[in-house]
């Protein structure tokens, strides 16, 4: 019988608990793939000293399951980064934000030695863009982000309506992009007065992908 979307992705999340080292704070990502991942290592939370979560949310959740949630800022570094994406590229690149928490995901990200993302095989894709790109702004640089995206990059930006970030900013999804060069547009994004970040993991990929599919967990890297 085929498996569905939400059986690949709790078969990701069990095959990410093998990166998960004894004695270490790890870092936990956001959406509902990362939530089958928060609910496995629940199972084994005697085994880590901790987590730092990406997002309020899912700070909640560990929390609920008794995990223990460290502030970045009080950890000297974490093991592991174990989190979802809406888009991956078969060289790891991803698109990130969805779920709206892209900054302190790629904080959390560029805090840790390593990053397992975990995904069914709907994520993957050969060239990044049909998911809309979310980039986090501040509010007051709205306009002004959204016209300097058309001219320096193209596509076009949405604003995410009745959404703000757990940084207390607004979120532009880019429509109809296609990402040739995920490095630079990650880069020319980044450097738009305004821009807090985007949802391009490109310069930071993931350094390993477990990407449920009809026949188990296959693992990229
Ligand atoms: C959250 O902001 C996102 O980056 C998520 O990691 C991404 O949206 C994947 O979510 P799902 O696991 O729910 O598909």
């Amino acid at each position: 019988m085929a498996l569905t979307q939400d059986e690949m992705k709790q078969e990701v999340a069990k095959a990410a608990i093998e990166y998960v080292e004894a004695g270490t704070i790890i870092g936990v990502g956001t959406g509902s793939t990362a939530n089958c991942f928060i609910d496995e290592l629940a199972k084994i939370k005697g085994k880590i000293e901790g987590t730092v979560a990406s997002s309020v949310a899912s700070a909640d959740r560990l929390k609920a399951h008794g995990i223990p949630v460290f502030e970045l800022n009080d950890v000297n570094g974490l093991s592991v980064y174990v989190d979802g994406a809406d888009e991956s590229t078969h060289h790891l690149h991803l698109v990130k934000g969805g779920g709206g928490a892209l900054t302190r995901e790629k904080i959390v990200a560029a805090a840790s030695k390593k990053f397992v993302c975990i995904a069914d095989e709907s994520k993957l894709v050969d060239r990044l863009g049909k998911f809309p790109l979310p980039v986090e702004v501040i509010p007051m640089a709205r306009s002004l982000v959204a016209r300097e995206i058309i001219k320096q990059i193209g596509g076009q930006p949405v604003l995410r309506e009745g959404f703000t970030t757990d940084n207390g900013n607004i979120i532009l999804d880019i429509h109809e992009l296609d990402i040739l060069d995920p490095i630079e547009v990650e880069t020319t994004l980044n450097m738009i007065t305004g821009v807090v970040t985007n949802g391009l993991f490109a310069k930071r990929p993931a350094d390993i992908l477990l990407l449920g599919t009809q026949n188990g967990v296959k693992t990229l890297s």
